[in-house]
């Protein structure tokens, strides 16, 4: 069975005080209304995870995982942060490949795959991010980009490493816009990943891969979006910075 997992990422928002409210208000609505196998990964900025983390201890469906980290374990990197770092701080999860990082600290294919060998030698599990432009996918593009990032960046990953990832489909034109994509788009998409890495693979290893939907997701459109046959979960920006909301999309995998 794969595992069913909703992610927050906080992005640059909330300073620490605000930080440690909004996540003992998650903790607490966890506790009273999440009944179900579903992982639970809250992303706040790196700074917060240590204090986080105390919150947090000894509960097992939530994990805190980082936005991005250094491609490589140490050195004269000023202002980078590195995985082991991060892994000594308490997360176990890193989003990678974010398309925010992409676009805005030119994060290219290369770094992205050095990104993902040294997260997973840390023992850290990759959220790997990938999707398309709005002028990509109005260009008909989109699967050719999504074959390209998937991959310059991780098919270089043999089987046992590449079934420690969990993917993340965010097309970019849904990220933050309010415009979300058809749960038949997202699917489309999301069984095409899923071909792919069983044509890279194999079919096994495919259908134990968690693929996340991610862009504009919210509880009012969450449930249908996780109906869908191959996708996993979510990852979810806007959303997750109002606990009720996240929760509400959590929620969808009670059982
Ligand atoms: P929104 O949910 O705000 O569209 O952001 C999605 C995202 O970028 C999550 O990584």
């Amino acid at each position: 069975m794969r595992k069913k997992i909703v992610a927050g990422n906080w992005k640059m928002n909330l300073d620490h005080a605000a930080g440690l409210q909004l996540y003992a208000e998650i903790l607490k609505l966890i506790n009273e209304d999440v009944k179900g196998q579903q992982k639970v990964v809250v992303c706040p900025p790196s700074i917060h995870i240590t204090s986080l983390t105390q919150l947090s201890i000894g509960n097992s469906i939530v994990a805190l995982g980082a936005q991005n980290c250094h491609q490589f374990n140490s050195g004269a990197y000023t202002g980078e942060i590195s995985a082991s770092m991060l892994k000594s701080s308490g997360a176990d999860y890193v989003i990678i490949g974010h398309s925010e990082r992409r676009a805005f600290f030119a994060e290219d294919d290369l770094v992205l795959a050095q990104k993902l060998d040294v997260v997973l030698e840390n023992g850290l599990i990759p959220i790997f991010c990938i999707g398309e432009t709005l002028e990509q996918r109005n260009a008909g593009t989109h699967f050719d980009i999504i074959e390209s990032q998937l991959k310059e960046a991780a098919f270089h990953l043999d089987g046992s490493q590449f079934q420690k990832l969990v993917l993340a489909y965010e097309p970019v034109w849904a990220i933050g816009t309010g415009l979300t994509a058809t749960p038949e788009q997202a699917q489309e998409v999301h069984a095409f990943i899923r071909a792919k890495v069983a044509e890279h693979y194999s079919s096994d290893l495919a259908n134990e891969l968690s693929i996340l939907y991610g862009g504009s997701c919210n509880p009012k459109n969450a449930a249908e979006l996780f109906s869908q046959k191959d996708i996993d979960g979510g990852l979810i920006g806007g959303a997750s910075l109002k606990a009720r909301d996240f929760i509400d999309i959590i929620k969808v995998f009670n059982s």
